[in-house]
């Protein structure tokens, strides 16, 4: 009984003195607690979206499950528009291996520049070349344009009138059905990428196509998004109607396609091939009158 007392006296002094320190320490732990909490949910909330992503890309490269999926209207004969030759592979290659894939459908390709030149362009283009040898695009419905009125330039602009002419020039004489190109950020807001959207919303806008002749263009993502790879599938799925995605083996010809352009192959573009989502995935959108106006609109 007095044993207890004793005890008991000891303890409460004990309690009494060290009241203050005794809350700051249980602060301090609790804190940590919620830190270490917060990490944890965190991890564990990151891990689960890579795992989701993961089996969404088995789920529909493989078991092609969840491809609800929106496809332009009687493509027929489709037309790739692109400034510089290694373009077909970095930006648009998931979309043009699958249109080279169709029986009834014919892949064209019309490149606008033989890129910076140095004396390069002849090397280029037969890069080119090889590389479409690859993604399945016949030698014959290539177009390479080395006009000296389109400078391959940071700096100049690309004369869109000339430009206009030229494209609407072979989408009447290939009787295209669909135009794929460039939106007006150009993915990496390049003046040559997106004076090509320029030059077909101008045809567009003066309704210059013929009749039934869809474009789409392709959509720009934020520079996260840009090497997020597997990781921008959900929200491509999301924000996109028209996607078109890379399986395993789609995978290996783009990179083999994209090693035909050995002048290019310089170590940044070798992180690109393995991390950027153009390369995995690509979604398109389809451009009509109403946007570009708005567009020009929120330009002015
Ligand atoms: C091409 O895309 C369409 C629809 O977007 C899809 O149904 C089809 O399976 C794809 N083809 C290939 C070979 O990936
Ligand atoms: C492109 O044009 C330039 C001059 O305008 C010329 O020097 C170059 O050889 C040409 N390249 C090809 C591939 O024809
Ligand atoms: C693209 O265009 C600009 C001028 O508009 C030019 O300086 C540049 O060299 C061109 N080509 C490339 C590959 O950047
Ligand atoms: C162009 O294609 C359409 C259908 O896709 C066809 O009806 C028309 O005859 C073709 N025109 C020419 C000139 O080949």
């Amino acid at each position: 009984m007095n044993r207890t007392l004793l005890a008991w006296e000891e303890l409460s002094q004990n309690l009494a003195l060290n009241d203050i320190s005794e809350h700051f320490r249980f602060i301090v732990s609790s804190l940590k607690q919620y830190l270490v909490d917060t990490v944890e949910h965190l991890t564990l909330a990151t891990a689960l979206y890579i795992v989701i992503c993961i089996t969404l890309y088995y789920c529909i490269v493989k078991w092609k499950l969840f491809v609800y999926n929106r496809d332009p209207r009687n493509a027929k004969r489709i037309l790739f528009i692109i400034a510089h030759p290694d373009d077909e592979c970095m930006f648009f290659g998931p979309t043009i291996l699958n249109f080279t894939k169709r029986d009834n459908c014919l892949v064209y390709l019309m490149c606008l520049s033989t890129g910076r030149n140095y004396g390069m362009g002849s090397i280029r283009k037969n890069e080119l070349y090889n590389s479409c040898k690859v993604l399945g695009i016949k030698p014959c419905n290539i177009f390479i344009h080395n006009h000296s009125n389109l400078p391959d330039a940071m700096d100049v602009r690309w004369p869109t009138e000339l430009l206009s002419r030229l494209i609407s020039q072979y989408i009447d004489s290939l009787n295209i059905t669909t135009v794929v190109t460039f939106d007006r950020y150009g993915v990496s807001n390049h003046c040559n990428h997106s004076c090509i959207y320029y030059a077909v919303a101008s045809l567009i806008l003066d309704r210059r196509l013929p009749r039934g002749c869809g474009v789409y263009v392709l959509e720009t993502v934020n520079i996260l998004r840009k090497y997020w790879l597997l990781l921008d599938i959900p929200l491509s799925f999301i924000f996109s109607r028209f996607r078109y995605m890379g399986g395993f083996e789609d995978r290996k010809i783009l990179h083999r396609a994209m090693n035909q352009h050995k002048s290019q192959l310089v170590w940044f573009r070798r992180i690109y091939m393995y991390f950027s989502r153009y390369m995995l995935i690509n979604s398109l959108q389809q451009m009509n009158l109403v946007d570009i106006e708005l567009d020009l609109e929120i330009e002015d």
